[in-house]
């Protein structure tokens, strides 16, 4: 029942979302009424669409801004909503493959830059460069995460 809830919120949050080209930054999440600006702040969105953009809250030491109901939540468990970039497109350390969205990834066969065989993790999990298994559930410490949708 846990992780049929926990498809069904990843799937609600990014799901329809995939469809649009855009990333999560700066997005009202319906499953905490916040939007993250960047990997550690985020506004808040007092039920609309936009985010109030008068103040700025930040996560404590060590928790990441997360689509939880928490809001702020350790890194090690979820990735955060908004944040890093850099590594997208970025052949892994032993160029297996590159992700290339939170939820795609692309084949390195060897090379340092991706091909364009791709494929897409199955629903509930996100793409890990860090992870021998391509897409995980949870993150790690260790964990490199394309912030893209
Ligand atoms: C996130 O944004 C806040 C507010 O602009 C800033 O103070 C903070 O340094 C930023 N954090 C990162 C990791 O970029
Ligand atoms: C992913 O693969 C499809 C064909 O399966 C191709 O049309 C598309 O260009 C590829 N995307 C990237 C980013 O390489």
């Amino acid at each position: 029942m846990k992780s049929v809830l926990f498809a069904l919120t990843v799937l609600t949050v990014f799901g329809w979302r995939l469809q649009l080209a855009s990333g999560s930054c700066g997005l009202c999440q319906s499953s905490n009424d916040v939007a993250c600006i960047n990997q550690t702040a985020y506004h808040m969105c007092f039920g609309k669409e936009t985010p109030d953009q008068s103040q700025i809250f930040p996560c404590p030491d060590g928790l990441v801004c997360t689509d939880k109901p928490q809001v702020c939540f350790q890194r090690s468990e979820t990735p955060a909503s908004c944040g890093d970039t850099d590594s997208c497109g970025r052949c892994n350390a032993n160029n297996v493959f590159a992700c290339t969205s939170r939820t795609t990834f692309a084949f390195c066969f060897g090379a340092t830059t991706p091909t364009t065989v791709n494929g897409t993790c199955p629903a509930g999990r996100f793409c890990d460069a860090s992870s021998a298994n391509f897409c995980v559930a949870k993150a790690t410490e260790d964990s490199i995460i394309c912030h893209l949708d």
